[in-house]
């Protein structure tokens, strides 16, 4: 089976409605004129005009999804609010929420079930710090994270799920992982996903690290890579589209 390419944009705190209707109307060429699956995670705020807005095909996302389904827990997502209002995936286990809101791998593995448990597909995203690939133990890191952040969660759930590689130095710095680089980690989590039993085939990988035009097609020539989560090269039009290969 082929892995179809997944080119998702995460704008994270970044976008106004000006910004998002503009981006629409400049998208809708290139959607129409790919074969990647192409999907976006705006802030929650603006999900509901990028529904409305986005060209016909584009997936759209949250950032974010609550361990509960409700409650009292102000300022967290439900994930059956997020389904409720069509929305696609969620985004779990990006960088910054591990870093900045000290995410830990049980409160994103309860969040990643809960999300599956609605429907929603996940992104679930992996990936070592500067230090941690200094000292050599970025595949222990990649393990031990796929391991407690998918542990107990059913393999029924495999087409609902995506990996996101990204390396932490990476992100946002301008430094992306050479191809080659980030192909041995993609290599090696497909092999901890296929012990885990998932179907190493068809499991879909993407890549996050400072994506851009002009290197992205060197990355998703590799075996392993099967698309891009894209930060910075996702908030113009122009450039996120230059990106579907
Ligand atoms: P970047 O962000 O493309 O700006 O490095 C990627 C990400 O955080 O997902």
């Amino acid at each position: 089976m082929t892995r179809q390419t997944h080119i998702i944009g995460n704008w994270k705190m970044n976008q106004t409605v000006n910004d998002i209707k503009t981006f629409c109307e400049t998208l809708q060429n290139a959607v129409s004129n790919t074969n990647c699956v192409v999907g976006i995670s705006p802030q929650a705020i603006h999900l509901s005009l990028l529904k409305e807005l986005a060209p016909k095909g584009v997936i759209i996302g949250t950032q974010n999804c609550s361990n509960k389904e409700s409650g009292a827990l102000t300022g967290e997502l439900s994930p059956v609010a997020i389904k409720e209002l069509g929305i696609d995936f969620t985004l779990i286990g990006h960088s910054e929420r591990r870093a900045i809101f000290q995410e830990n791998d049980k409160l994103l593995n309860e969040k990643c079930a809960l999300a599956l448990k609605n429907n929603l597909k996940v992104i679930f995203c992996v990936g070592e710090t500067l230090e941690e690939r200094e000292k050599h133990s970025t595949n222990n890191v990649i393990k031990e994270q796929l391991v407690n952040g998918l542990k107990n969660i059913d393999l029924k759930y495999q087409e609902q799920l995506i990996i996101a590689y990204e390396p932490v130095w990476a992100i946002g710095t301008g430094k992306t992982a050479t191809p080659q680089q980030a192909e041995d980690v993609h290599e090696y989590a497909r092999t901890c996903l296929s012990e885990m039993g998932y179907n190493k085939d068809e499991i879909i990988i993407v890549y996050g690290g400072s994506v851009k035009p002009s290197n992205v097609n060197d990355l998703l020539s590799k075996n392993n890579i099967d698309g891009a989560l894209v930060g910075g090269a996702s908030l113009k039009a122009s450039d996120f589209s230059q990106l579907f290969i």
